[in-house]
Protein backbone atom coordinates (compact mmCIF):
# COMPACT_ATOMS: atom_id res chain seq x y z
CA UNK A 1 0.00 0.00 0.00
CA UNK A 2 1.62 3.59 -0.91
CA UNK A 3 1.70 5.43 2.14
CA UNK A 4 0.05 8.94 1.88
CA UNK A 5 3.53 10.27 2.67
CA UNK A 6 5.78 11.25 0.44
CA UNK A 7 9.70 12.91 0.87
CA UNK A 8 9.60 16.79 0.93
CA UNK A 9 9.82 18.38 -2.45
CA UNK A 10 13.69 18.68 -3.75
CA UNK A 11 14.83 16.22 -1.58
CA UNK A 12 15.04 12.44 -1.97
CA UNK A 13 15.74 9.17 -0.59
CA UNK A 14 18.69 6.89 -0.44
CA UNK A 15 17.95 3.72 -1.71
CA UNK A 16 20.72 0.78 -0.69
CA UNK A 17 21.49 0.20 -4.86
CA UNK A 18 21.93 4.38 -5.00
CA UNK A 19 23.89 3.97 -1.68
CA UNK A 20 26.49 1.52 -2.63
CA UNK A 21 27.59 4.17 -5.73
CA UNK A 22 27.62 6.99 -2.92
CA UNK A 23 29.42 5.22 -0.46
CA UNK A 24 32.37 3.93 -3.28
CA UNK A 25 32.62 7.85 -4.17
CA UNK A 26 32.75 9.27 -0.26
CA UNK A 27 35.68 6.33 0.51
CA UNK A 28 37.46 7.61 -3.01
CA UNK A 29 37.14 11.61 -1.82
CA UNK A 30 38.21 10.42 2.27
CA UNK A 31 41.35 8.82 0.51
CA UNK A 32 42.23 11.56 -1.17
CA UNK A 33 41.94 13.71 1.55
CA UNK A 34 43.74 11.56 4.13
CA UNK A 35 46.43 11.13 1.31
CA UNK A 36 46.70 14.99 1.28
CA UNK A 37 46.63 16.14 4.65
CA UNK A 38 43.30 17.05 4.83
CA UNK A 39 41.83 16.09 8.11
CA UNK A 40 37.97 15.69 8.63
CA UNK A 41 35.83 18.77 10.35
CA UNK A 42 32.07 18.39 10.41
CA UNK A 43 30.09 21.37 11.68
CA UNK A 44 26.07 21.88 12.83
CA UNK A 45 23.36 21.39 10.23
CA UNK A 46 22.01 24.92 11.25
CA UNK A 47 23.94 28.16 12.15
CA UNK A 48 22.96 32.00 13.33
CA UNK A 49 21.52 32.92 10.63
CA UNK A 50 23.53 36.14 10.45
CA UNK A 51 26.78 33.87 9.84
CA UNK A 52 25.39 33.34 6.68
CA UNK A 53 24.29 37.03 6.00
CA UNK A 54 27.71 38.24 7.01
CA UNK A 55 29.55 35.32 5.22
CA UNK A 56 28.13 34.16 2.59
CA UNK A 57 26.80 37.69 1.43
CA UNK A 58 23.67 40.00 1.77
CA UNK A 59 23.48 40.51 -1.93
CA UNK A 60 24.03 36.68 -3.41
CA UNK A 61 21.04 34.60 -4.41
CA UNK A 62 21.65 32.32 -1.45
CA UNK A 63 20.95 34.58 1.20
CA UNK A 64 18.00 36.34 -0.81
CA UNK A 65 15.82 34.33 -1.65
CA UNK A 66 17.32 30.34 -0.53
CA UNK A 67 17.44 29.84 3.20
CA UNK A 68 15.47 28.21 5.25
CA UNK A 69 15.47 29.82 8.32
CA UNK A 70 13.76 29.89 11.73
CA UNK A 71 13.45 30.64 14.84
CA UNK A 72 14.09 28.63 17.94
CA UNK A 73 12.01 28.59 20.88
CA UNK A 74 14.21 30.92 22.33
CA UNK A 75 13.71 33.52 19.71
CA UNK A 76 17.07 33.30 17.97
CA UNK A 77 17.13 32.76 14.39
CA UNK A 78 18.93 29.70 12.77
CA UNK A 79 19.74 28.50 9.21
CA UNK A 80 20.51 25.23 8.05
CA UNK A 81 23.56 25.55 6.31
CA UNK A 82 23.44 26.67 2.10
CA UNK A 83 27.05 25.62 2.17
CA UNK A 84 30.31 24.65 4.20
CA UNK A 85 33.19 27.70 3.85
CA UNK A 86 31.35 29.98 6.25
CA UNK A 87 30.83 27.41 8.81
CA UNK A 88 34.19 26.45 8.71
CA UNK A 89 35.91 29.62 8.77
CA UNK A 90 33.66 30.68 12.44
CA UNK A 91 35.23 27.04 14.08
CA UNK A 92 38.42 28.04 12.67
CA UNK A 93 37.45 31.34 15.09
CA UNK A 94 35.85 29.93 17.69
CA UNK A 95 38.83 26.90 18.23
CA UNK A 96 42.04 29.36 17.60
CA UNK A 97 43.02 27.21 15.03
CA UNK A 98 45.16 30.14 13.52
CA UNK A 99 47.29 29.39 16.41
CA UNK A 100 47.99 25.86 14.91
CA UNK A 101 50.58 25.27 11.95
CA UNK A 102 49.48 26.97 8.90
CA UNK A 103 47.78 26.66 6.19
CA UNK A 104 45.06 24.91 8.27
CA UNK A 105 43.98 21.72 5.80
CA UNK A 106 40.14 20.96 6.45
CA UNK A 107 37.98 18.60 4.86
CA UNK A 108 34.18 17.55 4.57
CA UNK A 109 31.24 16.19 4.06
CA UNK A 110 27.64 16.06 4.80
CA UNK A 111 23.77 17.81 3.77
CA UNK A 112 23.43 21.41 2.74
CA UNK A 113 19.87 23.22 2.39
CA UNK A 114 18.97 25.72 -0.65
CA UNK A 115 15.61 26.54 -0.96
CA UNK A 116 16.11 26.69 -5.07
CA UNK A 117 13.18 25.19 -7.55
CA UNK A 118 14.24 21.74 -7.83
CA UNK A 119 15.21 20.22 -11.04
CA UNK A 120 17.75 17.66 -12.12
CA UNK A 121 20.89 17.76 -10.43
CA UNK A 122 19.47 20.30 -8.53
CA UNK A 123 17.93 19.78 -4.84
CA UNK A 124 16.54 21.41 -1.54
CA UNK A 125 18.95 18.73 0.47
CA UNK A 126 21.82 18.06 -1.20
CA UNK A 127 25.14 17.14 -0.07
CA UNK A 128 28.79 18.40 -0.60
CA UNK A 129 32.09 17.35 -0.70
CA UNK A 130 34.90 19.90 0.28
CA UNK A 131 37.90 21.26 1.20
CA UNK A 132 39.39 24.28 3.01
CA UNK A 133 43.06 25.21 3.05
CA UNK A 134 43.36 28.47 5.45
CA UNK A 135 46.39 30.22 6.43
CA UNK A 136 48.07 30.76 3.39
CA UNK A 137 47.98 33.13 0.52
CA UNK A 138 50.36 31.18 -1.69
CA UNK A 139 49.26 29.73 -5.24
CA UNK A 140 50.66 26.51 -4.15
CA UNK A 141 47.44 26.48 -1.84
CA UNK A 142 45.00 27.35 -4.70
CA UNK A 143 47.27 25.04 -7.00
CA UNK A 144 46.40 21.86 -4.77
CA UNK A 145 42.78 22.17 -3.78
CA UNK A 146 42.57 22.34 -7.44
CA UNK A 147 44.44 19.10 -7.94
CA UNK A 148 42.01 17.32 -4.90
CA UNK A 149 39.25 17.89 -7.09
CA UNK A 150 40.87 16.92 -10.32
CA UNK A 151 42.22 14.12 -8.98
CA UNK A 152 38.84 12.89 -7.38
CA UNK A 153 36.80 13.30 -10.52
CA UNK A 154 39.36 11.47 -12.56
CA UNK A 155 40.10 8.53 -10.50
CA UNK A 156 36.08 8.08 -10.19
CA UNK A 157 36.32 8.54 -13.96
CA UNK A 158 33.69 11.41 -14.27
CA UNK A 159 33.30 11.75 -18.23
CA UNK A 160 33.40 15.30 -20.32
CA UNK A 161 34.63 17.35 -17.29
CA UNK A 162 36.37 20.90 -18.20
CA UNK A 163 37.56 23.20 -15.77
CA UNK A 164 37.40 26.81 -15.76
CA UNK A 165 39.65 28.94 -14.45
CA UNK A 166 39.44 33.12 -13.38
CA UNK A 167 40.24 35.30 -11.02
CA UNK A 168 38.56 38.46 -9.20
CA UNK A 169 41.78 39.80 -8.05
CA UNK A 170 42.60 41.03 -4.28
CA UNK A 171 39.26 42.85 -2.20
CA UNK A 172 40.56 46.70 -3.51
CA UNK A 173 41.30 45.53 -7.25
CA UNK A 174 37.48 43.90 -7.12
CA UNK A 175 35.98 46.93 -5.48
CA UNK A 176 37.24 49.39 -8.21
CA UNK A 177 36.29 46.80 -10.69
CA UNK A 178 33.20 46.57 -9.22
CA UNK A 179 32.84 50.23 -9.73
CA UNK A 180 34.01 50.35 -13.87
CA UNK A 181 31.55 47.78 -14.45
CA UNK A 182 28.23 49.13 -12.58
CA UNK A 183 28.82 51.90 -15.03
CA UNK A 184 28.92 49.91 -17.79
CA UNK A 185 25.59 48.47 -16.96
CA UNK A 186 24.11 51.90 -15.75
CA UNK A 187 25.31 53.34 -19.25
CA UNK A 188 23.29 50.69 -21.20
CA UNK A 189 20.34 50.38 -18.73
CA UNK A 190 17.66 50.38 -21.12
CA UNK A 191 19.13 46.88 -22.65
CA UNK A 192 19.30 45.10 -19.97
CA UNK A 193 17.18 42.39 -18.41
CA UNK A 194 14.32 43.63 -15.22
CA UNK A 195 16.39 41.45 -12.77
CA UNK A 196 20.12 42.42 -13.95
CA UNK A 197 18.26 46.09 -13.93
CA UNK A 198 17.70 46.09 -10.80
CA UNK A 199 20.64 44.62 -9.08
CA UNK A 200 23.14 46.73 -10.83
CA UNK A 201 24.02 48.13 -7.48
CA UNK A 202 23.72 45.16 -5.27
CA UNK A 203 25.26 42.26 -7.69
CA UNK A 204 26.77 43.73 -10.93
CA UNK A 205 28.99 40.36 -11.46
CA UNK A 206 25.51 38.45 -12.05
CA UNK A 207 24.69 40.28 -15.26
CA UNK A 208 27.86 38.13 -16.88
CA UNK A 209 25.44 34.90 -15.56
CA UNK A 210 21.97 36.50 -17.56
CA UNK A 211 20.62 34.19 -20.31
CA UNK A 212 18.57 37.35 -21.89
CA UNK A 213 19.90 38.72 -25.54
CA UNK A 214 19.60 41.89 -24.61
CA UNK A 215 21.66 41.71 -21.37
CA UNK A 216 23.94 39.00 -23.34
CA UNK A 217 24.73 41.82 -25.95
CA UNK A 218 25.99 44.58 -23.00
CA UNK A 219 28.45 41.90 -21.46
CA UNK A 220 30.11 41.29 -24.52
CA UNK A 221 31.48 44.23 -24.65
CA UNK A 222 31.91 44.94 -20.42
CA UNK A 223 35.22 45.23 -18.85
CA UNK A 224 36.60 41.96 -17.22
CA UNK A 225 38.61 41.66 -14.57
CA UNK A 226 41.07 38.91 -15.94
CA UNK A 227 41.99 41.29 -18.82
CA UNK A 228 43.23 44.12 -16.47
CA UNK A 229 44.50 42.10 -13.57
CA UNK A 230 48.09 43.89 -12.35
CA UNK A 231 50.88 43.58 -9.83
CA UNK A 232 50.49 41.12 -7.51
CA UNK A 233 47.12 40.37 -8.71
CA UNK A 234 48.54 39.16 -12.06
CA UNK A 235 51.44 37.13 -10.61
CA UNK A 236 49.55 35.22 -8.40
CA UNK A 237 47.07 34.12 -11.18
CA UNK A 238 50.01 33.62 -13.50
CA UNK A 239 51.51 31.12 -10.71
CA UNK A 240 48.45 29.44 -9.98
CA UNK A 241 48.71 28.68 -13.72
CA UNK A 242 51.92 27.86 -14.16
CA UNK A 243 51.71 25.14 -11.45
CA UNK A 244 48.74 23.23 -13.44
CA UNK A 245 50.56 23.60 -16.57
CA UNK A 246 53.28 21.94 -14.29
CA UNK A 247 50.37 19.10 -13.28
CA UNK A 248 49.27 18.80 -16.14
CA UNK A 249 46.04 19.86 -15.32
CA UNK A 250 43.88 21.72 -19.32
CA UNK A 251 41.84 24.48 -18.04
CA UNK A 252 39.86 27.33 -19.63
CA UNK A 253 40.86 31.08 -18.62
CA UNK A 254 37.17 32.50 -18.53
CA UNK A 255 36.67 35.59 -17.66
CA UNK A 256 33.56 35.79 -17.09
CA UNK A 257 32.87 33.20 -14.85
CA UNK A 258 30.99 34.44 -11.70
CA UNK A 259 30.06 32.35 -8.58
CA UNK A 260 27.15 32.41 -6.65
CA UNK A 261 28.94 33.90 -3.24
CA UNK A 262 30.35 37.15 -2.22
CA UNK A 263 33.69 35.95 -0.31
CA UNK A 264 35.49 35.44 -3.26
CA UNK A 265 39.14 37.03 -4.09
CA UNK A 266 41.20 36.21 -7.01
CA UNK A 267 41.44 32.99 -8.05
CA UNK A 268 37.86 31.48 -8.93
CA UNK A 269 37.58 27.68 -10.90
CA UNK A 270 34.24 25.75 -11.44
CA UNK A 271 34.49 22.09 -12.92
CA UNK A 272 31.81 21.51 -15.23
CA UNK A 273 30.67 18.17 -16.89
CA UNK A 274 28.89 17.95 -20.12
CA UNK A 275 27.12 15.20 -19.20
CA UNK A 276 24.87 17.10 -17.23
CA UNK A 277 22.41 19.28 -18.58
CA UNK A 278 21.66 22.90 -17.11
CA UNK A 279 23.18 22.09 -13.89
CA UNK A 280 26.77 21.33 -14.97
CA UNK A 281 28.59 22.47 -12.54
CA UNK A 282 29.77 19.60 -10.33
CA UNK A 283 31.96 21.58 -8.20
CA UNK A 284 33.78 24.59 -7.62
CA UNK A 285 35.74 26.96 -5.46
CA UNK A 286 38.36 29.71 -5.14
CA UNK A 287 40.09 32.15 -2.74
CA UNK A 288 38.33 33.78 -0.09
CA UNK A 289 41.18 36.32 2.02
CA UNK A 290 38.34 38.44 3.26
CA UNK A 291 36.31 35.94 4.95
CA UNK A 292 37.89 35.42 8.36
CA UNK A 293 37.99 39.11 9.04
CA UNK A 294 34.30 39.70 7.73
CA UNK A 295 33.34 37.36 10.05
CA UNK A 296 35.77 38.99 12.85
CA UNK A 297 39.48 37.43 12.82
CA UNK A 298 42.41 38.99 12.12
CA UNK A 299 43.36 38.31 8.10
CA UNK A 300 43.30 35.55 7.17
CA UNK A 301 44.10 34.03 3.50
CA UNK A 302 42.16 30.97 2.47
CA UNK A 303 41.03 29.01 -0.46
CA UNK A 304 38.68 25.93 -0.55
CA UNK A 305 36.56 23.91 -2.78
CA UNK A 306 33.01 22.29 -2.67
CA UNK A 307 31.34 19.52 -4.93
CA UNK A 308 27.90 18.15 -5.18
CA UNK A 309 27.94 14.68 -4.30
CA UNK A 310 24.83 14.39 -6.37
CA UNK A 311 25.91 15.83 -9.48
CA UNK A 312 29.00 13.75 -9.59
CA UNK A 313 26.68 10.32 -9.15
CA UNK A 314 24.42 11.94 -12.31
CA UNK A 315 27.36 12.59 -14.26
CA UNK A 316 28.80 8.72 -13.50
CA UNK A 317 25.36 7.19 -14.04
CA UNK A 318 26.64 3.46 -12.72
CA UNK A 319 25.11 1.08 -10.90
CA UNK A 320 27.18 -0.74 -8.41
CA UNK A 321 26.73 -4.00 -7.98
CA UNK A 322 25.65 -5.83 -4.59
CA UNK A 323 28.73 -7.57 -2.45
CA UNK A 324 26.57 -10.86 -1.94
CA UNK A 325 27.15 -12.58 1.39
CA UNK A 326 30.30 -15.46 2.38
CA UNK A 327 27.66 -17.20 4.20
CA UNK A 328 24.29 -18.15 4.72
CA UNK A 329 23.64 -20.57 7.40
CA UNK A 330 20.43 -22.80 6.70
CA UNK A 331 18.81 -25.25 8.81
CA UNK A 332 16.83 -28.34 7.53
CA UNK A 333 15.23 -28.72 10.86
CA UNK A 334 14.03 -26.14 13.22
CA UNK A 335 15.61 -27.54 16.35
CA UNK A 336 18.92 -25.92 14.90
CA UNK A 337 17.90 -22.07 14.67
CA UNK A 338 19.54 -21.25 18.36
CA UNK A 339 22.81 -23.21 17.09
CA UNK A 340 22.65 -21.06 13.44
CA UNK A 341 21.99 -18.26 15.25
CA UNK A 342 25.50 -18.80 17.53
CA UNK A 343 27.77 -20.05 14.28
CA UNK A 344 26.84 -16.92 12.14
CA UNK A 345 27.78 -14.83 14.98
CA UNK A 346 30.93 -16.62 15.08
CA UNK A 347 31.95 -16.60 11.77
CA UNK A 348 31.46 -12.06 11.55
CA UNK A 349 33.25 -11.98 14.24
CA UNK A 350 36.00 -13.54 12.07
CA UNK A 351 35.37 -10.87 9.63
CA UNK A 352 33.39 -13.43 7.25
CA UNK A 353 29.78 -11.67 6.07
CA UNK A 354 27.28 -14.22 6.97
CA UNK A 355 22.77 -14.19 7.26
CA UNK A 356 20.79 -16.40 8.71
CA UNK A 357 17.36 -16.79 8.03
CA UNK A 358 15.52 -14.71 10.02
CA UNK A 359 12.09 -15.24 8.42
CA UNK A 360 11.71 -18.94 9.79
CA UNK A 361 11.23 -20.37 5.54
CA UNK A 362 11.31 -23.69 5.11
CA UNK A 363 14.68 -25.65 3.94
CA UNK A 364 13.61 -24.94 0.17
CA UNK A 365 12.68 -21.29 0.77
CA UNK A 366 16.48 -21.13 2.95
CA UNK A 367 18.41 -21.92 -0.06
CA UNK A 368 16.24 -20.12 -2.60
CA UNK A 369 16.83 -17.14 -0.22
CA UNK A 370 20.69 -17.31 -0.20
CA UNK A 371 20.83 -17.50 -3.99
CA UNK A 372 18.85 -14.40 -3.97
CA UNK A 373 21.42 -12.61 -1.61
CA UNK A 374 24.25 -13.77 -3.37
CA UNK A 375 25.74 -16.35 -0.95
CA UNK A 376 28.76 -18.03 -2.22
CA UNK A 377 28.49 -20.82 0.05
CA UNK A 378 25.48 -22.02 2.09
CA UNK A 379 26.05 -24.24 5.90
CA UNK A 380 23.04 -26.45 6.02
CA UNK A 381 22.47 -27.89 9.69
CA UNK A 382 20.89 -31.19 10.02
CA UNK A 383 18.60 -32.69 12.43
CA UNK A 384 21.48 -35.06 13.93
CA UNK A 385 23.42 -31.90 14.67
CA UNK A 386 25.91 -32.97 11.29
CA UNK A 387 26.45 -30.32 8.60
CA UNK A 388 26.63 -30.02 4.39
CA UNK A 389 28.78 -26.97 3.26
CA UNK A 390 27.67 -26.56 -0.06
CA UNK A 391 29.06 -24.51 -2.60
CA UNK A 392 26.70 -22.73 -4.28
CA UNK A 393 28.80 -21.56 -7.49
CA UNK A 394 29.41 -25.17 -8.00
CA UNK A 395 26.67 -27.19 -6.38
CA UNK A 396 29.17 -29.14 -4.63
CA UNK A 397 28.64 -30.17 -1.41
CA UNK A 398 30.26 -31.99 1.43
CA UNK A 399 30.00 -32.93 4.72
CA UNK A 400 31.82 -30.52 7.37
CA UNK A 401 32.79 -29.94 10.62
CA UNK A 402 31.15 -27.60 12.10
CA UNK A 403 33.73 -27.40 15.12
CA UNK A 404 36.63 -26.15 12.53
CA UNK A 405 33.81 -23.99 10.76
CA UNK A 406 36.76 -20.94 9.67
CA UNK A 407 39.07 -23.50 8.31
CA UNK A 408 35.99 -25.55 6.45
CA UNK A 409 34.48 -21.91 5.06
CA UNK A 410 37.76 -20.38 4.14
CA UNK A 411 39.51 -23.37 2.93
CA UNK A 412 42.42 -23.40 5.80
CA UNK A 413 43.16 -19.99 4.53
CA UNK A 414 43.04 -17.45 7.47
P1 LIG B 1 28.73 26.36 -4.62
O1 LIG B 1 29.19 26.57 -6.04
O2 LIG B 1 27.58 27.17 -4.18
O3 LIG B 1 30.00 26.63 -3.71
O4 LIG B 1 28.40 24.83 -4.40
C1 LIG B 1 29.35 23.83 -4.68
C2 LIG B 1 28.72 22.69 -5.46
O5 LIG B 1 27.58 22.19 -4.77
C3 LIG B 1 28.19 23.08 -6.83
O6 LIG B 1 29.23 23.06 -7.78
C4 LIG B 1 27.17 22.00 -7.10
O7 LIG B 1 27.79 20.86 -7.63
C5 LIG B 1 26.64 21.68 -5.71
N1 LIG B 1 25.32 22.31 -5.48
C6 LIG B 1 25.07 23.59 -5.16
N2 LIG B 1 23.75 23.80 -5.01
C7 LIG B 1 23.14 22.61 -5.24
C8 LIG B 1 21.77 22.15 -5.24
N3 LIG B 1 20.77 22.96 -4.94
N4 LIG B 1 21.55 20.85 -5.53
C9 LIG B 1 22.56 20.01 -5.82
N5 LIG B 1 23.86 20.38 -5.83
C10 LIG B 1 24.15 21.66 -5.55
C11 LIG B 1 30.00 26.53 -2.36
O8 LIG B 1 29.11 26.06 -1.72
C12 LIG B 1 31.29 27.00 -1.74
N6 LIG B 1 31.21 26.81 -0.28
C13 LIG B 1 32.48 26.26 -2.32
C14 LIG B 1 33.78 26.70 -1.71
C15 LIG B 1 34.46 26.08 -0.75
N7 LIG B 1 34.42 27.80 -2.03
C16 LIG B 1 35.51 27.90 -1.27
N8 LIG B 1 35.54 26.86 -0.47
Amino acid sequence: MASKFQAPRGTFDVLPEAARARARLERAAAEIFARAGYETIATPAFEDTALFERGVGQSTDIVRKEMFTFEDKGGRSLTLRPEGTASICRAYLEHGMHKLAQPVKLSYLGPFFRHERPQAGRYRQFHQLGAECIGSDSPLADAEVIMLLSDLLSELGVPGVELRLGSLGSLEARRAYLEDLKAHLHAHEGELSKDVRERIDINPLRAFDADDEGTQGVMASAPTIVERLEGEDAEHFQEVRSLLDAAGISYAVDSTLVRGLDYYTRTIFSFVCDQLGAQSEVGGGGRYDGLIEQLGGAPTPAVGFAAGIERILLALDEAVPAAGRDAFLAVADPGQRRRAMALVVELRHAGISAEVDLAERSLKGQLKHADRIGARQVLILEADGSAQLRDMETGEQRTADTGKLLEEMTGGEP
